[in-house]
């Protein structure tokens, strides 16, 4: 199966998953889950956003840093940003935070929380999260990871 018969095949695996569950933390557990399971990932999870920082949330694979300053590491910047990053080489990206030594490459993933729903900022469409993904080898991620990793971020709300 190619990747983007991967990634097509679980976005209807997680649609079905979320389906009818409301809170966030229980959404982003099973994505988290199922991304990691099912592309092999070394490090799939969220960070939250909490005040002026990022909170570590829901993941599957190793122990990972917990706080994540606004604009530190790739998870900061894609929140400041307010883009998607993708790192082909971590040891390229200044201010790479390595929570663990094995990781190659990374790609970060804001996640949005539609106007209507409820948001601490109160600002339109906000960050309330980032998906962070990573590889233990080297350019892991591309334009296909990016377009179904926003996709699937957006089944949250
Ligand atoms: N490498 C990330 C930190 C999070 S861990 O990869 C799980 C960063 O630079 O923001």
């Amino acid at each position: 199966m190619s990747k983007e018969e991967k990634y097509q095949l679980l976005v209807r695996q997680i649609k079905a998953l979320v389906e009818g569950e409301e809170d966030e933390i229980a959404k982003m557990a099973n994505i988290a889950a199922m991304v990691h399971s099912e592309m092999g990932f070394w490090w799939t999870g969220f960070y939250r956003v909490q005040g002026d920082e990022l909170v570590l949330g829901p993941f599957q694979g190793p122990v990972a840093c917990s706080h994540i300053g606004f604009g530190r590491g790739v998870c900061g910047t894609a929140w400041k940003e307010g883009k998607t990053i993708i790192v082909p080489d971590v040891d390229q990206f200044p201010g790479h935070i390595a929570c663990s030594s094995e990781s190659r490459s990374e790609i970060v993933v804001p996640v949005r929380c539609p106007s209507a729903c409820e948001s601490a900022s109160g600002s339109s469409e906000p960050i309330v999260a980032v998906l962070d993904i990573d590889s233990r080898s080297l350019a892991t991620f591309d334009e296909t990871d990016r377009v179904y990793l926003e996709q699937i971020v957006s089944l949250l709300f």
